[in-house]
């Protein structure tokens, strides 16, 4: 995710620009630049490392007290220099950084256009720019204030005018911002890292807020001009604590952020009226989604049962008949492609060597590629005809969590639009758009109480095999579970197919082989309970998934992890989001670093 950092004081702005930006680096990103208020203001960007930045910079003598700096992951446009932040407007007087997204940035573009303003990114950041720049008679807060009332979607945003000079103007909305002042000046960024070197007292802007930052003080406001108080908080963090936000592992906070991935990968694509989703990434193949007979998912690890889960989602809403295989496999196959097929790959780097191998083989045939990435602007973005990116940030933990919540997600608004493509009605479209809506809160539901997970996964940590099983959407979500568990604990694990443990695997049961077993409140309920009768008969012990109205699963066993209950299709995203706390905890409480496991790599670029 991008970063932001600025700052306003007696000093060179310089030196603390590149050094927030440096201490943002944990986050991902793909380019950076900063601008400089002394004079003039000047303004560098560099695609690719800060130190590339900090060599430019070193050669162009920027100076001032007032400046901004941003890292950038793209969203809007490439990577390039001219996308890269900050933005400034047709006469070099406002310089913007911005994170977040805004929605409705091609419409304000157009009038802006029409009204002369020229743009050089293909950026959403820029329009912000050129709006504030309409807007402006001398006093940039209120030019700020009057842009952000024509502004929908979400920002943390620092601005500077060389025009109204001794102050930043900030605002928030769905985006963080912090302030921090000491006796060098006043800080800014979108994350305590950035600056809590400086101090560690900070004030967290809210969503709504505006503050008008100068060296020794600043006041903050909405957009209304009523001023707003906001308490000082003192944090005791270090700088790897602040990096994970207070955490104490990278993938626990990602975890913990998957309410905001998941709206993040909806925002602005389900079109409630319309019972459909909206994915602008398709909007040029929409006639040849149409006419397609067959899907293929190609992908790898996490990212192949997000495919899996997929498969069954895209079959209920659609009925297109979809083929999921491992991208490894795939590549090597004797491949039988049929007309009118198209292709999903799936991949949160985007970089996975066997899934682009697979894609440079698809390519020789005449067949539609679509891409579903998390890493824009990546080699499998660049390579595919279309596609949509799932939004969720840069994930640093090696074992995927908001990743494939959000490509199930996403898997979930192309199934919603090929269904409403063909026979899926208005109502049960609108049924499954409100649904998707409903699950970032009914994920922080899982997320506000996970004593009873922590409990479970403590009960069983010394265990040294687990069977994790599921029917249905519960099949890929118990492979997902297992693999969870043995990279990140190093137990050995197998996820199963319940029906299929009668066929082989249900000999190794016995009370050292505990089975986690996914029994929701769904059409597939009664033949899972069967399955726990037959592994208990076996002296199997099992941990049940369940919903609360289900009370006879305690009947069934005594450790049982509850989720909210919700329609059948969502349940691979609880229930996998229940599996990546318990494996956590159980990697934490073996004393394993479940963020660095051993003999894994986050890309896995090679073969
Ligand atoms: O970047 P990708 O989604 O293409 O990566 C594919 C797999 O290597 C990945 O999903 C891996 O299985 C997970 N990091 C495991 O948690």
């Amino acid at each position: 995710m991008c970063g932001i950092v600025g700052y306003v004081g007696e000093n060179n702005a310089t030196p603390f620009l590149l050094k927030g930006l440096k201490r943002l680096e944990y986050r991902g990103y793909d380019s950076s630049g900063i601008a400089v208020l002394g004079e003039e203001i000047g303004c560098v960007k560099e695609v690719g490392k800060i130190e590339k930045l900090e060599e430019e910079v070193s050669k162009n003598e920027l100076k001032g007290s007032i400046g901004i700096g941003h890292s950038r992951w793209a969203t809007h446009g490439g990577v390039t220099e001219e996308n890269a932040h900050p933005h400034w407007d047709c006469e070099k007087n406002i310089f913007v950084v911005h994170n977040g997204i805004v929605e409705n940035y091609k419409e304000i573009k157009n009038k802006l256009i029409k009204r002369g303003h020229k743009f050089v990114s293909d950026t959403d950041t820029e329009v912000i720019a050129h709006l504030i720049e309409h807007f402006f008679k001398g006093d940039l807060e209120s030019a700020v204030k009057k842009a952000l009332r024509i502004i929908k979607g979400t920002y943390g945003l620092v601005v500077i005018a060389k025009k109204d000079p001794g102050k930043m103007v900030a605002a928030r909305m769905f985006s963080p911002l912090v302030i921090s002042v000491n006796d060098k000046g006043s800080f800014v960024a979108s994350d305590p890292s950035a600056i809590i070197t400086h101090s560690k007292k900070m004030i967290f802007l809210e969503d709504g807020d505006v503050a008008v930052i100068q060296k020794d003080n600043f006041v903050i406001s909405d957009i209304k001009e009523k001023i707003k108080e906001r308490e000082e908080v003192t944090l005791d963090w270090d700088i790897e604590d602040s990096q994970k936000n207070g955490y104490p592992h990278f993938m626990i906070k990602e975890i913990a952020e998957q309410p905001e991935s998941i709206t993040n990968s909806m925002r602005g694509r389900i079109v409630l009226e319309e019972g459909s989703a909206k994915l602008g990434g398709l909007e040029l193949v929409e006639e040849e989604l149409k006419n397609t007979k067959k899907i293929s998912i190609i992908a790898c690890g996490t990212s192949y049962y997000a495919g899996i889960t997929g498969k069954y989602l895209i079959e209920e809403f659609s009925g297109v008949p979809v083929e999921v295989s491992l991208a490894s496999e795939f590549r090597y196959r004797k491949k039988v492609i049929e007309k009118d097929e198209t292709f999903i790959f799936i991949s949160q780097s985007g970089e996975t060597a066997d899934t682009l191998a697979a894609l440079q083989e698809v390519k020789k045939k005449d067949v539609l590629t679509l891409g579903i990435v998390n890493a824009v602007g990546s080699s499998i973005a660049r390579e595919t005809d279309a596609g949509v990116y799932n939004h969720a940030g840069p994930e640093i933990g090696v074992a995927s969590t908001k990743a494939f919540t959000s490509q199930v997600v996403v898997l979930s608004l192309i199934a919603l639009f090929l269904g409403r493509q063909r026979n899926l009605s208005l109502e049960e479209g609108k049924e499954v758009a409100n649904t998707l809506l409903s699950l970032p809160s009914l994920v922080s539901e899982i997320l506000k109480d996970d004593s009873e997970i922590k409990e479970v996964a403590e009960k069983y940590k010394d265990f040294k095999n687990f069977f994790f099983i599921g029917r249905r959407y519960g099949y890929p979500a118990s492979l997902e579970g297992s693999l969870k568990l043995k990279e990140i604990s190093y137990i050995h694990s197998e996820g199963y197919p319940a029906g299929e443990l009668k066929h082989g695997p249900i000999a190794l049961i016995d009370e050292s082989f505990p089975t986690v077993a996914i029994c929701l409140s769904n059409s597939v309920y009664e033949k899972m309970v069967s399955n726990v009768e037959e592994i208990k008969a076996r002296n199997g012990r099992v941990i049940v998934l369940a919903n609360r109205d289900k009370k006879d699963v305690k009947e069934l066993t005594e450790d049982v992890i509850y989720l909210p209950t919700a329609p059948e299709f969502v349940s691979p995203v609880l229930a996998v989001v229940c599996f990546q706390l318990f494996s956590y905890y159980v990697s934490v409480s073996l004393g394993r670093d479940p963020d660095k496991p051993r003999n894994l790599a986050k890309s896995v670029t090679v073969e």
